[in-house]
């Protein structure tokens, strides 16, 4: 079936409600906040807002719009790949109000374009064939809003914003009880204490993104794999389960967890809470996922295990869940619409996130999306479940 085409109206709409988050999460925030650098990990957010504005006028102004950049070489200072976190904020970057009025004015080019260019099936530019260009751009900003969340949990009595939980573009096919869920801090669903599991036969099973609609180059193409019957738990390891693991092997314990007395403590905002057992463990890196997994018996799932079984797994969309898999090429791949998106991560050196976490906007929360990142990482909301084979 062929996805519709989005008429430019709705386009624009999703571009403002992406806006809309990145100023509701940076409102509450001062200049001083927005320029700190509060990890070597995390960019400063003064950093991501123009990063987010530079990326919109590289694509919807410059490459579609065949514009000249407003500020000349600025792009620079903006690129992920050329400027590692921890020197972003030596650069000359743009702050305050330039800043803003930096964010107004390449919205302003990026509406003018819309207005002008074909993003119908028929588009001859691929870029453009079906608004791809524009979802990207909108997915980039959701994204980027992610990463600001794992900086604002190091930012001192810091509150989110209400109106995150309420506001929003509904996608087709997401049931509306899910946005009322974007940004509820900490996640609230109740876990039950032994995860029952979910038992898949052997056989084969179809991977990936289909041909049409919206996906990353990396979740294409679509093509089937052979897998043997396994089992999987239908919850994410919970915090109790986790500090089980920790007393019995002395692991290390996630990040923002402290000691006191005999319990543990969930520090983040500058709040102390005990850490609520019957929740989804979060901010733990692959190296620990994958100890608790064969400490319990079991061992991680593979990211093709997990896309099979996603239909049937409960709290997906609780914390990003590591899997086994290495992030490597699907067959038939190919890189689009540049290779510094998927391909030069390519390899052994990443390991493979699936589902999404209680910050990620539903949006980007499709069964083939394919998160992937450092195995010592522990940063990012990452969680995982376990599987293992069954005979
Ligand atoms: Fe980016």
């Amino acid at each position: 079936m062929k996805a519709q085409p989005q008429p430019k109206a709705a386009i624009a709409d999703r571009l403002a409600e992406a806006r809309r988050r990145t100023y509701e999460l940076i409102e509450p925030l001062d200049e001083a906040q927005l320029n700190r650098v509060y990890s070597p990990l995390l960019s400063p957010l003064a950093w991501d807002l123009g990063h987010i504005a530079n990326f919109e006028e590289l694509w919807l102004v410059q490459t579609v719009g065949e514009r000249e950049p407003l500020h000349g070489e600025l792009g620079r200072l903006y690129d992920a790949i050329e400027n590692p976190r921890r020197s972003r904020n030596e650069l000359p970057l743009l702050r305050d109000a330039e800043l803003r009025s930096y964010l107004a004015d390449v919205r302003e080019r990026a509406l003018e374009v819309l207005d002008e260019v074909d993003i119908s099936p028929e588009a001859e530019d691929p870029l453009l064939r079906d608004g791809f260009v524009y979802e990207l751009l909108i997915a980039h900003e959701q994204q980027h809003n992610e990463t600001m969340l794992q900086l604002l949990q190091m930012v001192e009595d810091y509150e989110l914003p209400d109106a995150l939980s309420s506001v929003g573009h509904h996608s087709p096919g997401q049931a509306p009880g899910q946005l009322a869920r974007r940004f509820e801090y900490p996640p609230v669903r109740e876990m039950p204490h032994a995860p029952p599991t979910i038992r898949l036969p052997g056989g084969q099973y179809e991977i990936g993104a289909p041909a049409t609609g919206f996906a990353y180059d990396n979740e294409r193409s679509r093509h089937t794999v052979e897998l043997a019957p396994f089992e999987i738990d239908s919850w994410p390891v919970t915090n109790r389960e986790y500090a089980q693991f920790v007393a019995e092997t002395g692991a290390e314990v996630p990040l923002y967890w402290e000691r006191e007395g005999d319990g543990w403590i969930h520090t983040a905002m500058g709040r102390r809470e005990p850490v609520a057992t019957d929740q989804p463990v979060t901010h733990v890196s692959w190296h620990e996922a994958d100890a608790f997994a064969r400490w319990a018996g079991k061992r991680l799932p593979s990211e093709h295990e997990w896309e099979a079984a996603h239909p049937q797994l409960d709290a997906v969309g609780e914390v990003w869940e590591w899997t086994a898999s290495d992030f490597l090429a699907y067959p038939g791949f190919e890189a689009f619409p540049y290779r510094e998106y998927s391909e030069v991560f390519f390899g052994d050196e990443h390991k493979v996130l699936r589902g999404g976490s209680w910050a990620t906007h539903r949006n980007l929360m499709r069964p083939s999306f394919r998160n992937w990142d450092l195995p010592q990482r522990r940063q990012i909301f990452s969680g995982f479940r376990c599987a293992k084979d069954a005979g």
